[in-house]
């Protein structure tokens, strides 16, 4: 069996859902190469070494550039702060090597389109992690849509609401622009635009109506690293420091096919944990997806007798007919 050896850049949070990812694929999936996981990049005083036994990397560095460059390495997989995305997937395009970035793809739009550009040049195959496109009932109305189910698409609706940042959580790197980029805008609405592009199949051609607030504009400083939490980290004793990013971002768009649609991404929104879903309302029939019950999709069929029209909850646990099932356990376990 082929084997590719790969470089996890970062081990926070997704730090430790790539590492699950690349020791469990090959175990359910029948992959072409089998992941090896050879090294794991982390600071200082996180302990890489610890990462790497407690997850089962073969190797630990605090030097990203010396591990990125190893000729031993196959594949770069990038989970640090947005704004250090670019500099890691440069070097690992440079050396001509594959590399996965998490979301948003950079820190600023040059930065982007740099990668963008950069890869292409050198021919190098990249991906960004827009993980929630594996969800079965995404994969699902996605192929949904494509058989014509729903017809033409007329409206889309997106909202992806988290409620962790409140005052209490302190200046972590998810709040300063430098770090960052943006805020709610480019941790949560990167999802849903690439969700709502992936399940109608089409692009966004306009925008327009956006609208930002933040709403906490000062933060307790953070003390040392991430702890591998969305809101972990230790408040220093260094005062308070500016907040540069977005709380909340809406915006209205258009897609290619004619539908009208509104974004919305907010970190304040009470209740809600990690509510990223959408719905989509079409000539035929709609869909509606919400991760907080992330095993169904809602179906609403016009074709059907009026009498008999419902919305309908499709449980997408059933192998082989939901996505990915018949890698997973038996129906709905
Ligand atoms: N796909 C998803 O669903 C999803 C979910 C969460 C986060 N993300 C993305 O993954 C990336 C990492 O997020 P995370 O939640 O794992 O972050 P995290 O704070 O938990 O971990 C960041 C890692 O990067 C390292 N790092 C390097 N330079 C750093 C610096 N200057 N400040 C802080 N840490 C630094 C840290 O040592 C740590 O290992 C981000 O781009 C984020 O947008 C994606």
């Amino acid at each position: 069996m082929a084997t590719i050896n790969v470089a996890l850049i970062g081990q926070g949070f997704m730090g430790r859902t790539h590492s699950n990812g690349w020791g469990q694929v090959r175990k359910f999936f029948n992959t072409e190469l089998k992941p090896v996981m050879h090294t794991v990049f982390g600071q200082e005083a996180e302990n890489p070494q610890a990462f790497a036994d407690n997850w089962g990397w073969q190797n630990a560095s605090t030097d990203w550039e010396a591990v990125v460059k190893s000729p031993e390495i196959g594949l770069v997989d990038i989970v640090t702060p947005n704004y250090m995305h670019a500099p890691v997937a440069r070097a690992a395009i440079a050396a001509g090597k594959p590399c996965a970035s998490e979301k948003p793809i950079a820190g600023t739009l040059s930065d982007a389109r740099e990668m963008a550009e950069a890869a292409e040049s050198a021919n190098v195959k990249t991906f960004v992690w827009f993980n929630y496109r594996r969800v079965p009932a995404v994969a699902l109305a996605h192929k949904m849509v494509q058989e014509g189910r729903i017809g033409q698409i007329r409206h889309v609706r997106a909202a992806y609401l988290q409620d962790w940042a409140d005052e209490n959580v302190p200046l972590l790197w998810r709040f300063e622009k430098e770090l960052a980029g943006s805020g709610a805008h480019g941790d949560l609405n990167a999802h849903i635009i690439d969700m709502t592009r992936f399940v109608t199949g089409e692009e966004i051609t306009e925008i327009c109506g956006a609208i930002a607030e933040t709403f906490i504009k000062q933060r307790a400083k953070a003390g040392g690293v991430a702890g591998g939490g969305i809101a972990d980290g230790g408040t220093s004793s260094e005062g308070m420091g500016e907040v540069t990013v977005d709380d909340t971002v809406l915006f209205l768009a258009r897609f290619s096919g004619g539908a009208v649609a509104s974004f919305e991404a907010a970190r304040q929104a009470t209740g809600n944990q990690n509510r990223n879903g959408f719905e989509i309302n079409g000539t035929k029939g709609s869909l509606k997806f919400d991760f907080e019950r992330m095993n169904e999709l809602q179906y609403y069929d016009a074709t059907l007798p009026r009498a008999v029209q419902g919305w309908s909850t499709i449980m997408c646990t059933h192998a082989p007919d939901h996505p990915y099932i018949e890698n997973w356990w038996p129906d709905a376990h």
